[in-house]
């Protein structure tokens, strides 16, 4: 078959796409991303620049990428940023080179390698984990002969698929003992709106420790984590997959075994101190912090890190301080029935 013709098959075969928000992640704000926007459209009148310094699946920096808005994400693990980097930048990439990838990983025949040797019967069949690792090698051999966004556009077609197939409730902290894995696992395309795509930075780094040297922006949105449960402890697997330096694992879940350096100081007893450095050194018309009220609600690891109080005192020596709140069940580890709460946005308007 020549290229051309290859090309026609590929473009002509019903593809079925990932969006952005199509990912399981705790304290993800796919469902209130209308709120939020209310929330802007009430208090801020004009905004070029939107920083989400805490960006996780990178739902809340989409909804507001827009060609004349400029984006710029950021998360402490890799694997948030190989997404953000696939979904937000403005390198070229080649489509169709992209499909052909897409193609022949999912027709690799696996073998035994380190993924299925971690993961495999746990959180996958082992035949599938066998796929997985075989797709996250082959990748790797040919990262030479592709750029670096194609690259991650197929480590993130990876991510994506896995999630919608792992014999877990969500994230990776542990697996369903008794389900029955399923075995049809494949790589879909992502859909990617480029055009949006303008002038956007993707960062990967500890907040704290970028703050000071990033550009002023109209509004810096802050949504850190608010307990005590490590975003590395839930999604070990996610970011092992996709640094793929194959680190040593240990216990039932398979965690690596150094995850000290992924630490976040928002999950400390002592988080306020890091929100006060944060506010401190932001440069922004608008700061907006997401933040749910599970103080005392759930059990000892749910409840809030920062108290309102802490919160308000900080952001008041920083401007005008207004609170917006809406009732809404989060997307929980399983292990604590949450109920409803109120998912509060703390808008401050600075001096
Ligand atoms: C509540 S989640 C953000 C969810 C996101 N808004 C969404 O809708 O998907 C918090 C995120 O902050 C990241 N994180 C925690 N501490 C951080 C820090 N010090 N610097 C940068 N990112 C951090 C975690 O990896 C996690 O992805």
């Amino acid at each position: 078959m020549n290229m051309r013709d290859n090309k026609k098959n590929i473009l002509e075969k019903p593809f079925e796409y990932f969006i952005i928000n199509n990912r399981r992640y705790l304290g993800s704000k796919t469902k209130i991303l209308e709120f939020i926007q209310n929330s802007i459209d009430k208090h801020i009148k004009k905004y070029d620049s939107f920083l989400d310094i805490f960006s996780g699946t990178g739902v809340v920096a989409n909804h507001f990428n827009k060609k004349n808005i400029k984006i710029i994400t950021n998360d402490m693990l890799f694997s948030n940023y190989i997404i953000h980097y696939a979904f937000f930048s403005d390198d070229i990439y080649d489509e169709i080179r992209v499909l052909e990838l897409l193609d022949y990983l999912n027709n690799l025949i696996p073998t035994d390698n380190y993924f299925s040797e971690s993961f495999g019967d746990k959180f996958f069949s082992l035949e599938v984990s066998r796929k997985i690792g075989a797709i996250r090698e082959e990748i790797e051999k040919v990262t030479s002969k592709i750029t670096k966004r194609e690259k991650y556009i197929l480590i993130t077609s990876l991510i994506y698929s896995i999630d919608k197939i792992a014999n877990t409730c969500g994230h990776y902290d542990a697996f369903k003992k008794t389900s029955i894995m399923q075995n049809d696992f494949k790589l879909k395309p992502l859909s990617i709106d480029n055009e949006s795509n303008v002038n956007n930075i993707i960062l990967n780094a500890d907040a704290n420790k970028i703050i000071a040297d990033i550009e002023e922006v109209d509004i810096l949105y802050l949504d850190p984590p608010y307990n005590s449960r490590q975003y590395i402890s839930a999604y070990h697997l996610i970011e092992n997959l996709a640094k793929w330096d194959k680190p040593e694992v240990e216990g039932v879940a398979s965690k690596m075994v150094n995850r000290k350096e992924y630490n976040s100081d928002y999950c400390l007893k002592t988080a306020i101190n890091a929100f006060g450095d944060l506010i401190n050194k932001a440069k922004a018309k608008y700061i907006i912090l997401s933040y749910s009220d599970m103080a005392k609600k759930g059990n000892d690891r749910s409840n809030a890190r920062m108290s309102d109080a802490e919160i308000i005192d900080i952001l008041e020596k920083k401007g005008k301080v207004f609170v917006e709140s809406i009732k809404h069940k989060p997307f929980s580890t399983g292990k604590t029935n949450l109920s409803i709460h109120n998912e509060r946005l703390f808008i401050c308007q600075t001096y």
